[in-house]
């Protein structure tokens, strides 16, 4: 941010002087490279407030700029049609920031903006009974890029797993396996054998009934009843249930790479709604509804049902509760739901609720709404009966991960079964993931393993390629790249002998730059900005985004440029050149691993 906050700030300043206030500046990168590296179009938004001509304001602009300031910063400004000023970074700020990135390694991008605030991110969060499906996938891909991006910026996270472990859908649950299997007590104990897909299918079998029989719903309500009421035999086979799903849950996040911090589900909250009811009537916010206890929020029509006609509590009080509960233990900024976009009125209810109820503000909250997966079939539903089953779907990820790598014959061979069976799993996950992240979490997704796999293309795979091909060329180069810095020059490495210690060579600002070599130097910077933004707008798809330009570029050096032994005549030229190459080659290599890692995805070393 450090480049773009300057620029931001000289701006600001030079408007003061000429007395004029904009409550924004935009700086953006231009599309067009040969528009320079900055952009901003403050002088056409003041040119329309004041009535004057944008290239005038824009000049007007230009002139005060304290050339002072940026001559360090920037090489030239220029005004363009029809008002937009464009500022060209100059090549010693590129060359304090590959500085930077090789002397901060793989911490480069990294901050402590964060510090000393709390933010709770909650995703994945499926439902016990049922298996895991792709939404959750979905919940769990993008909810756990964003903590890791959170992190990385400094802020305490907290990630939070709210399994759906509660509901009269577990009264469905108990009614069926009561009809099918449990005769007594005796027989609970054979539930530790019934998978995840069989509970699922009573659930199913369950709404096939109940469509033509909605009578049926009355029972499991009675069931679901018992359950919050602690009838004893209503626990035990609710808890075998949990035992069994869980079990299943974790072997996928085994296979995703993803942990939490903590797994309170909705039953975690079952002793603290009496809270949120009792609160709601402290209040005056709770109304009695045709024996029901419902809460109205301004602007929407449907009200919040905190308890049912039977007294059984809701999925709604169960949210308010735990947010009552988190911002009592944790005193968050921001709460983060990773959540598809389906359930967007529950949230805005329960928000509403919240806030009315004096548990948070509105501003607190963030629902990251995620937007379907969507199969050639159509909507896959778990009610439909039809289902993607997940597990068979990363399984089959990490399959063709390992026809590729077969394809490699001289790769192949060099590898152990350990190490390929690694890096299929690295490639087939990332895979998956990276295709999810790749979208704009609040769009659809067509599921498609041709594009997952684009070996040449915006996938996992390609930056997975990129980096482990970027790593070989430091191998090869003799530097050694263990330890906090990436580049630590052996005695007899080449960046020793050009009396660079740790840390770059200097790109002078005469020395000639290839154009390929330019565009890196134009790219690196941005990272650190990606990352912030990718972050603030909840969008892990800018920097997936931001990486494949990057691989890109670094793949044309890589192509064009010999990096190793460039073909220059000079021999001392050619140290500076191959030293340059080189430093550009292991910034690269370290961004895409701390950009991928922080998508969740692993960088093997060798592909
Ligand atoms: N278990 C829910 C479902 O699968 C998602 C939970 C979302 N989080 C929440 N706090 N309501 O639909």
């Amino acid at each position: 941010m450090e480049i773009k906050e300057k620029l931001n700030r000289a701006i600001k300043e030079a408007l003061s002087k000429l007395s004029f206030s904009v409550p924004l500046v935009e700086l953006e990168h231009p599309q067009d490279p040969s528009h320079g590296d900055y952009a901003t179009n403050v002088a056409l938004v003041l040119a329309q407030k004041i009535g004057k001509d944008p290239m005038e304001v824009a000049q007007d602009i230009k002139n005060t700029l304290e050339y002072e300031q940026l001559n360090e910063l920037i090489a030239k400004i220029d005004i363009v049609r029809p008002g937009f000023i464009n500022f060209w970074l100059s090549k010693d700020e590129f060359s304090r920031q590959l500085t930077e990135a090789i002397k901060m390694g793989e911490g480069y991008g990294k901050s402590d903006d964060g510090k000393g605030k709390t933010i709770v991110a909650e995703y994945s969060s499926p439902n016990i009974a049922k298996r895991f499906g792709i939404g959750h996938l979905r919940s769990t891909i993008i909810g756990h890029a964003l903590y890791n991006l959170y992190k990385f910026l400094g802020y305490e996270v907290i990630s939070e797993n709210h399994l759906g472990d509660w509901g009269t859908q577990f009264g469905a649950i108990i009614s069926e396996i009561k009809k099918s299997k449990i005769k007594n007590q005796n027989d609970i104990s054979k539930l530790k054998n019934v998978t995840l897909g069989e509970l699922e299918e009573m659930y199913v079998r369950f709404n096939r009934e109940a469509h033509n029989k909605p009578e049926l719903w009355d029972e499991a309500r009675a069931w679901f009843k018992k359950l919050e009421d602690g009838d004893r035999e209503a626990r035990e086979i609710w808890k075998a249930c949990v035992k069994v799903s869980i079990a299943e849950f974790e072997r996928i996040y085994a296979l995703l790479d993803v942990s939490f911090d903590n797994m309170h589900g909705e039953s975690f909250y079952e002793d603290k709604m009496s809270e949120v009811i009792e609160d709601a009537k402290k209040k005056k916010l709770a109304v009695e509804d045709e024996g029901a206890f419902i809460m109205r929020v301004p602007n929407i029509k449907v009200p919040l049902i905190l308890l049912k006609s039977d007294g059984a509590t809701t999925y709604e009080t169960r949210d308010l509760a735990a947010i009552k509960w988190r911002m009592r233990e944790w005193q968050p900024e921001k709460i983060l739901y990773e959540v598809g976009a389906e359930q967007d009125l529950h949230f805005r209810l329960v928000f509403a609720a919240a806030e009315l109820l004096g548990y948070a503000r509105l501003t607190h909250f963030v629902h990251i709404k995620h937007g379907l997966y969507r199969f050639a079939e159509g909507k896959m539903s778990t009610r439909a009966g039809r289902t993607v089953n997940l597990e068979d779907i990363l399984q089959e990820a990490v399959v063709r991960a390992e026809k590729i790598l077969e394809q490699s014959k001289t790769l192949s061979a060099k590898l152990s079964k350990k190490e390929k069976s690694t890096i299929s799993h690295a490639v087939g996950i990332g895979a998956v993931k990276y295709f999810d992240l790749l979208h704009h979490p609040g769009s659809e997704i067509v599921f498609s393993w041709e594009k997952m796999f684009l070996l040449t293309g915006n996938s996992a795979p390609y930056l997975q390629y990129t980096h482990a091909r970027a790593r070989s060329v430091l191998r090869k180069s003799s530097l050694t790249l263990a330890g906090p810095a990436p580049l630590h020059p052996t005695p007899t490495s080449s960046l020793d002998a050009a009396g660079a210690r740790v840390g770059a060579p200097r790109v002078s600002p005469a020395s000639h730059l290839a154009a390929e070599e330019l565009s890196l130097l134009r790219t690196f910077y941005k990272f650190p900005e990606v990352v912030q933004e990718a972050a603030s707008q909840y969008t892990p798809n800018l920097l997936c985004n931001f990486l494949y330009d990057l691989a890109s570029k670094y793949n044309l050096m890589y192509n064009n440029l010999p990096i190793l032994e460039p073909e220059e005549a000079i021999s001392e030229k050619r140290e500076e050149i191959r030293n340059l190459r080189l430093a550009l080659t292991a910034v690269t290599a370290n961004i895409l691993k701390t950009g991928l890692n922080l998508l969740g995805i692993q960088t093997p070393e060798r592909m």
